[in-house]
């Protein structure tokens, strides 16, 4: 299997992309599809390997599911014949823990395992399986199996509050709801567009999901039918990546279709550094490189702020600026698997102590007093970068590898392509449709 990428960098790369389905709407409305009576048809979905991944997993359940079109799947679960998730499908994608929701709402008991994914920090659900309990959903965990059984004693309803908000538990917990007439409130949700668009999808469906600012409740809620065929949102983080690449490589790209409000805080840090942001339709925006790009540091936070996502991109055009320029990472642990791969490149990049009032509290990960954390880097830029070997270990981190290489000079090496594939629809059609010397090896 060609596994990697032959980048030769250093051209402008100029042009137009057309953003894909988002990665983050498309599993969950997939999973949620299982809740549903008859076909299901879902617009806009990429063809990227965590859904081939998840389409084989529902596939060994029972579910039919086919591409129809590039973008259009059909998916129908009333041949869905087993409660219980293989480790070998389980294992390869991180959502998979999301299945306890249609598995419960079809059988009452599942037996799903441990979630696996993409490398970054110790990503434990507990917060998830708190929810569940909290709504009357009895939960074990075997240890030695590394599977969870759930099962439904009495209807769920009642409330839950995260205890710090959660994005995939936020869209699990609420799927749990839909499973009852019973009331169930979740507070202190995560706000990320994408668990929006999950709930246009459901309530489209003629699920009755009420969103307020921090809340979602869920109530009297009919057999979900889908009346129309429903069309996914693009991925914001898709078109971080190109845009940060347009203005690193000093090129120009449009990139659409996007609502402005997605990508706001990412907009106002990128006119801060001085790049060129036009934006030339509703949904459309040109970015282009400008008398030299500005250092600007920033925080990830969750939604409306500087999004964990992005900030691998970020650091791809701070090596560009003229100084010096910190990234401090709040959402997640350990997303820096790019920093040692960058310094192969020659870039200037080190983890520095930044210190941090109530760390408890500022950090939503779950902090551990006596652990040590590299949650913030110092990137010196306006260096040359020159060619190497790379080593791609999670999908964003694995973005950010492969538009380093095409900034920096020589042939680059970049290994594990699958993974920057998991999330990135025709990758190498499009860097090449933007003049990118690429090709996968
Ligand atoms: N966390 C816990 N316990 C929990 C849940 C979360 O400690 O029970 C921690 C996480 O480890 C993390 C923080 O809380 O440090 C926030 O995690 P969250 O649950 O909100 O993230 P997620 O649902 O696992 C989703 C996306 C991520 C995206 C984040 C933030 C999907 C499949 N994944 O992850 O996307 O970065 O929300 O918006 O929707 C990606 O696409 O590459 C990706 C990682």
């Amino acid at each position: 299997m060609n596994d990697s990428y032959l980048i030769k960098g250093g051209k402008p790369l100029k042009g137009e992309v057309i953003l894909s389905g988002a990665k983050n709407v498309a599993l969950k409305t997939i999973i949620a599809s299982l809740m549903f009576k008859g076909d299901v048809i879902l617009k806009n979905i990429p063809k990227i390997n965590d859904v081939l991944d998840l389409i084989e997993l529902i596939k060994s359940l029972g579910v039919k599911a086919d591409f129809i079109e590039k973008n259009t799947l059909i998916i129908n679960s009333d041949s869905l014949k087993s409660n219980r998730v293989e480790l070998q499908y389980g294992s390869k994608i991180r959502v998979s823990f999301m299945l306890f929701a249609p598995l419960l709402h079809r059988y009452g008991e599942c037996f799903v395992p441990n979630p696996g994914g993409c490398r970054i920090g110790a990503r434990p659900i507990d917060r998830t399986i708190n929810g569940l309990i909290a709504l009357g959903v009895k939960v074990n965990y075997d240890s030695e199996t590394g599977y969870y059984q759930a099962k439904i004693i009495n209807k769920p309803k009642g409330k839950y509050r995260f205890e710090k908000p959660s994005h995939t538990g936020t869209e699990l917990l609420m799927m749990i709801g839909l499973m009852t007439d019973e009331k169930v409130e979740i507070d202190n949700i995560a706000n990320e567009p994408e668990i929006d668009d999950l709930i246009l999808y459901l309530n489209s469906a003629g699920a009755n999901i009420k969103e307020e600012k921090n809340k979602i409740t869920i109530s009297k809620n009919p057999e979900l039918k889908q009346k129309k065929a429903f069309t996914i949102m693009s991925d914001r983080n898709e078109l971080v990546t190109y845009a940060t690449l347009a203005v690193a490589s000093h090129g120009n790209i449009i990139i659409g279709p996007i609502k402005e409000s997605l990508i706001a805080s990412f907009l106002e840090i990128m006119r801060k550094a001085g790049a060129g942001v036009e934006k030339i339709a509703k949904d459309k925006f040109r970015f282009f490189y400008q008398d030299g790009i500005k250092p600007v540091n920033i925080e990830t936070s969750p939604h409306p702020g500087f999004m964990t996502d992005w900030q691998p991109s970020w650091a791809i055009l701070m090596l560009v600026a003229k100084g010096k320029s910190v990234i401090h990472e709040r959402v997640f642990e350990n997303r820096f698997s790019y920093v040692e791969e960058l310094k192969k490149l020659g870039a200037k990049i080190d983890f520095i102590d930044i210190k941090v009032e109530n760390p408890e509290n500022f950090y939503h990960f779950n902090y551990e007093k006596n652990k040590e954390y590299q949650q913030t880097i110092k990137i010196q830029g306006g260096y040359e970068l020159h060619n190497a070997i790379l080593n791609i270990a999670d999908l964003r981190a694995g973005a950010a590898l492969a538009c380093a290489a095409l900034l920096a000079s020589g042939e680059t090496v970049v290994n594990g392509a699958s993974i920057l594939e998991r999330g990135y629809e025709d990758f190498v059609e499009k860097i090449k449709k933007l003049g990118g010397d690429i090709k996968k090896v």
